[in-house]
């Protein structure tokens, strides 16, 4: 799929998001939304496809966060009319396949909170994260002070969001933004084997622990232990389940049916 934004590439099973915007920091516009809404449906829709990677492009920034430029002149009517950052919302919650977020630099903002939409993120040593909009006299828009204070919790939510400080790499991994920190120039092999090792996973199962994972994030203890017992049940149907546990038994490697 040719983009003007961004590039989609597939690796075998995985699918390689680029954002390509490297002269403005991977700064996401309305563009940059719209080609990233077709690159993750076409990934969603590829029953080859098991597991996406986003990362941004250039030594300095994932994403420096919404484009400035493109908001500058607009009025609160134009944001409201157009219901402006939606389009994230509504793309994260259609892709039930499991994506990786790649940090290599700045993700600030939007690009933060792009970050934080992935299932997980992997973070070079360089990595920057915060959400510095208050310093433009705004505030999170897709979904930093929802996801950032469930992630690292209220106190280092308030001092991002209120300082608009930056926060690097092996604060992130402390307070629990970052899954894992790897050398700069590891980033991508790291990125690439971990979704190797999601791809290789019977897919039903994949989806279903995300959707798990996520409900943790909506539900009360006893709704989402009923959750998960009714889904693992669910899982027990499947031709993958009989696979996997047979394999196991008898010492071989599966061989999943994706069903
Ligand atoms: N939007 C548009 N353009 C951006 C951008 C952004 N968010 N961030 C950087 N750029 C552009 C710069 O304007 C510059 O372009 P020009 O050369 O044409 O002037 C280019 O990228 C390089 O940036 P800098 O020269 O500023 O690079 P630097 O290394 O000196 O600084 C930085 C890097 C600290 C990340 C700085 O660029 C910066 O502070 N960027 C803005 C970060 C920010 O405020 N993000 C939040 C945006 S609002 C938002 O995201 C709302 C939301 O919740 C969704």
């Amino acid at each position: 799929m040719a983009f003007e934004t961004i590039t989609s590439e597939t690796k075998g099973a995985v699918t390689l998001i680029t954002l390509n915007r490297p002269d403005a920091l991977n700064a996401l516009n309305t563009t940059v939304l719209n080609e990233l809404q077709q690159a993750f449906a076409a990934f969603e829709a590829d029953d080859s496809q098991h597991c996406a990677v986003v990362t941004g492009s250039g030594e300095k920034a994932f994403a420096a966060g919404a484009d400035i430029k493109e908001m500058v002149d607009k009025q609160a009517a134009d944001f409201f009319l157009e219901d402006f950052f939606s389009g994230w919302n509504e793309m994260t919650a259609k892709t039930r396949k499991p994506w990786i977020a790649a940090v290599n630099g700045f993700a600030l903002g939007g690009g933060c909170e792009l970050a934080m939409m992935a299932d997980f993120i992997i973070a070079s040593e360089n990595a920057k994260f915060g959400q510095p909009e208050i310093k433009l006299g705004v505030a999170p828009g897709m979904g930093g002070s929802q996801r950032l204070t469930r992630a690292v919790g209220k106190s280092k939510a308030m001092d991002l969001c209120l300082t608009g400080r930056m926060m690097d790499a092996a604060e992130a991994e402390r307070a629990g933004l970052v899954a894992r920190i790897v050398p700069h120039d590891q980033l991508m092999d790291e990125a690439m084997s971990a979704a190797e090792a999601i791809a290789s996973m019977p897919p039903m199962a994949a989806m279903v622990n995300k959707e798990l994972v996520d409900a943790a994030f909506e539900t009360t203890l006893a709704q989402g232990l009923t959750h998960e017992r009714r889904l693992f049940q669910i899982l027990t149907a499947t031709q993958d389940k009989s696979e996997g546990m047979s394999a196991f038994v008898e010492k071989r490697a599966a061989n999943w049916k994706g069903r």
